[in-house]
């Protein structure tokens, strides 16, 4: 049964909005998630009139990657749910003209702005009487930029909301084979007696993009990959890859086991920082035959005295008995070779080698987690080449479970679709905990503490290739190579 529940979105003329959520409430309307009478209510400053803001909508959905087509009775639909509001959302006297429609009913806030201005905007809500017990508010990276702003941001929602009311969006907790991670690792049993430090050689975790900070330069520039990339979407996919199995599938007990996670990683200090950390900046270069400008001239404010990393890579350790001596190397970067995020589990090689050397060049086996694009799983096995030949031959094969193949004709929903659904049926566990984010910042912040005591360099690297020759080196030093995409 849908849950009668509107949906306000403050921040409703953002890029976040349009490219991203109104899209994704349609096709949850496609899917008759949608209960009725729900309402949409764009709350904004005003920049568009209503024919503007619709057609604008209409755009974005017709653009989104996710949805086929638009069928003209579901937007009509769609359309009459959409009410465009006007006004300062951090005055409460803006919302007197909502409050009909909302005191009475089951809403969900979504809070797609800055988060300076979170806390006004907490305070007129519930100076407007807006806030019930049943209310729920959604709340947007970047949280912080250290644990100590992290609180602060924490502290001003706490003041009005619970933490059961509080939705914080990490979207690659949305993706579904992220989701599938969860699946793969407690439902099957092939894998769990595997997953840990005896069979399991290092992990590889890669999010590259071929984008670059583009418009958002002045944001990326205070972020750096480290904090826009790192501390959330990594960190997330390490927990859930290395996590124990939680004794329910529900929030607290899965966000229990992905804390604990947290808690082992080992503190990166200023004396190792420059072993097991790379920081890189994009040269000019060429992606797709594209020749791109360098990070330093990519916008108006852009400067060559900024030493913002777009790249980083980084050995992580965890602490506890299943993984200790297990690395696992994470690296992100923008204007990368290729835009994909790929999970790469390497195990050891057999103890006892039957067949020599003269049989194959043999990769050991390897689980491929690729979140995008291609979704899917692939397994490296070992096989016999067929044939007669006196001298037995092996080869390396790929048993390929891509959604697009094993699953006919399914629609892979975005990752903003399934966290609206959760946060309309009030279901916490694909997002964070205020602990589990303290924490991140916690083992981030050390990072941080390291580059700027150590006074650590950013390497540039030019635009289009798998960024700087050190993050070759971090894993070379450990006679480990990264598997670039499409090269395992
Ligand atoms: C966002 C980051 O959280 O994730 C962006 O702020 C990044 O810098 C984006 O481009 C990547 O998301 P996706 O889903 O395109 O991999």
């Amino acid at each position: 049964m849908n849950i009668h529940c509107n949906v306000m979105i403050i921040g409703g003329e953002g890029d976040l909005a349009f490219r991203k959520l109104y899209p994704a409430l349609y096709n949850l309307d496609c899917e008759n998630l949608l209960s009725e009478s729900t309402k949409i209510i764009a709350f904004g400053r005003g920049k568009f009139s209503s024919s503007e803001f619709l057609e604008k909508v209409y755009t974005w959905i017709e653009k989104s990657e996710y949805t086929h087509s638009i069928q003209e009775t579901t937007w009509l639909r769609f359309k009459e749910r959409l009410v465009p509001f006007v006004g300062d959302a951090t005055n409460a006297d803006s919302y007197a003209a909502l409050k009909d429609q909302l005191s009475d009913q089951e809403f969900v806030i979504y809070l797609s702005t800055p988060p300076s201005i979170f806390s006004p905007i907490c305070q007129a809500l519930d100076k407007a009487k807006l806030v019930r017990e049943d209310t729920r508010i959604v709340v947007e990276k970047p949280l912080g930029e250290s644990r100590s702003s992290f609180d602060q941001i924490n502290n001003h929602v706490r003041a009005v909301f619970d933490e059961r009311q509080i939705y914080r969006i990490d979207h690659y907790l949305g993706k579904e084979t992220v989701q599938n991670l969860l699946a793969l690792r407690f439902a099957n049993v092939l894998f769990e007696p595997l997953w840990n430090r005896n069979y399991i050689d290092h992990v590889q975790i890669t999010v590259a993009e071929q984008v670059g900070a583009g418009g958002r330069w002045p944001f990326y520039d205070q972020a750096g990959a480290l904090r826009d990339m790192v501390q959330n979407h990594l960190l997330q996919l390490l927990c859930l890859v290395s996590m124990e199995p939680p004794a329910k599938n529900k929030p607290d007990f899965v966000r229990d086991e992905k804390l604990k996670v947290l808690r082992c990683l080992k503190p990166i200090s200023a004396h190792d920082v420059n072993h097991v950390t790379v920081r890189g900046q994009y040269a000019a270069g060429n992606i797709n035959q594209e020749a791109v400008v360098a990070y330093s001239q990519e916008a108006d404010s852009a400067t060559d005295k900024s030493s913002t990393e777009s790249f980083v890579a980084i050995k992580a350790e965890i602490e506890n008995s299943r993984w200790q001596d297990v690395p696992f190397y994470l690296r992100t970067g923008k204007r990368l070779r290729e835009r994909y995020s790929e999970i790469v589990i390497q195990f050891k090689p057999v103890v006892h080698r039957l067949f020599d050397a003269s049989a194959g060049r043999l990769t050991d086996n390897q689980l491929i987690i690729r979140l995008q694009p291609n979704e899917g799983i692939e397994m490296k096995l070992v096989n016999k080449v067929p044939g007669l030949t006196e001298q037995t031959r092996l080869q390396s094969v790929g048993l390929d479970l891509s959604f697009d193949a094993v699953f006919d004709e399914h629609r892979s929903p975005s990752a903003y679709e399934r966290l609206l659904l959760d946060v309309i049926r009030s279901d916490q566990t694909l997002f964070m905990r205020s602990d589990e984010l303290r924490a991140a910042w916690d083992w981030v912040d050390g990072i941080i503490d390291g580059w700027q005591s150590t006074a650590q360099s950013v390497s540039r690297y030019s635009a289009g290739s798998w960024g700087p020759s050190e993050s070759v080196d971090l894993l070379a030093n450990d006679r480990r190579r990264w598997f670039d995409y499409g090269e395992q």
